[in-house]
């Protein structure tokens, strides 16, 4: 019997010598100390044995279990050591070496100068509104005193949706006017950013998607000449620089008087048509449950793009959708 454990432990002292690493250990833990190992198997068949060969044996059986976890140990400790070593070694990083910047993105020129936008008319007690780019029938012309068989409705290309709700995107921000002064007690002032959608062809200025800005200001006494220098202030310092206005009489079915502001650079040549605009028209008022005998007001819808494109000198609208990186990283 002490035979047998004495062969064990040369058996054990060979076979570590050999294991190279952590599986291997691991390996030999089992054969030899698990619990269907051989020192178990050992110790198992003591109970055939006198009580002073069990107490001898049994002594020297749990030493050599001892021994052999203390060596698996120790070695297991060598190798971890060992492995920590070569992975620093291999993963080594040089601090000092110069870094990779990682590419920093940009603003798309229109959600620049919207950001401005609603700043300037934030200084001048403007609150911003929004309104779905999805709309009914009803908001985006009944409210606006465009009924289905008016002429004006022309003015509005429109992509329908295919629904029995006559849905359709909406081809102008003004809706957003409606939903407002339902829900608001004038006197109120706001303007109103958004996408609009217009099924029309194409060209340098015409794009069928583009971002408009409403402007609603409605008390008991504003007046043309309010819109007048509001939009006078806008531009002075959205361009900080001289720029000229006009206004043209104009129709839309929502406003009276109405008119249409054109404007260019000082200097320059061509107007460049930037926005409808009026006197909230009486019925638009009362189809919001507001008096238009106590209550008055103007109201515009500014092209966006049109402004980027005054500012940035941007040629053809349709650049702003191209997605072309070589256009886009140039506003910063
Ligand atoms: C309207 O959309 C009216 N809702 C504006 C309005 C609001 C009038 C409130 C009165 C009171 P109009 O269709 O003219 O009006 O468009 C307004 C502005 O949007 C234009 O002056 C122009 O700057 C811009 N715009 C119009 N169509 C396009 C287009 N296809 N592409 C780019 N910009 C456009």
């Amino acid at each position: 019997m002490i035979h047998d454990l004495g062969a064990l432990k040369r058996n054990f002292q060979e076979s570590i010598k050999k294991a190279r690493d952590i599986a291997a250990l691991l390996r030999l833990e089992t054969e030899y100390v698990g619990r269907r190992g051989k020192l178990t198997g050992v110790l198992r068949s003591l109970k055939d044995k006198n009580e002073e060969e069990r107490r001898v044996i049994g002594k020297a059986a749990n030493e050599l279990k001892k021994y052999f976890k203390e060596s698996l140990d120790a070695v297991m400790r060598e190798l971890n050591i060992s492995s920590l070593g070569d992975s620093l070694h291999r993963d080594r990083i040089d601090v000092t070496a110069p870094g990779i910047a990682p590419e920093r993105g940009v603003l798309h020129p229109l959600t620049l100068i919207t950001r401005q936008i609603i700043d300037i008319f934030g200084t001048m007690g403007f609150a911003v509104a929004e309104g779905p780019e999805v709309e009914t029938e009803w908001y985006n012309f009944d409210a606006l005193n465009i009924p289905a068989d008016h002429p004006a409705r022309e003015m509005w290309d429109t992509f329908w949706l295919r629904s029995n709700q006559r849905l359709l995107m909406r081809t102008h921000t003004s809706p957003v006017q409606i939903r407002f002064m339902q829900s608001h007690q004038p006197p109120f002032k706001i303007i109103s950013p958004g996408k609009v959608f217009r099924y029309e062809a194409t060209d340098a200025s015409h794009d069928i998607q583009f971002w408009q800005v409403e402007g609603l200001a409605v008390g008991k006494e504003v007046s043309i000449a309010n819109f007048k220098s509001t939009i006078e202030t806008f531009f002075e310092q959205l361009f900080h620089a001289d720029v000229e206005i006009r206004l043209r009489p104009s129709y839309f079915p929502f406003t009276e008087p109405s008119f249409e502001v054109d404007m260019r650079m000082r200097g320059d040549q061509a107007w460049m048509e930037i926005a409808g605009a009026g006197m909230v028209h009486p019925e638009v008022l009362r189809n919001c449950g507001i008096n238009p005998h106590e209550w008055q007001g103007f109201a515009f819808g500014m092209g966006i793009d049109r402004l980027a494109m005054l500012k940035y000198k941007i040629p053809d609208i349709r650049l702003f959708r191209e997605n072309d990186l070589r256009f886009l990283k140039q506003f910063r």
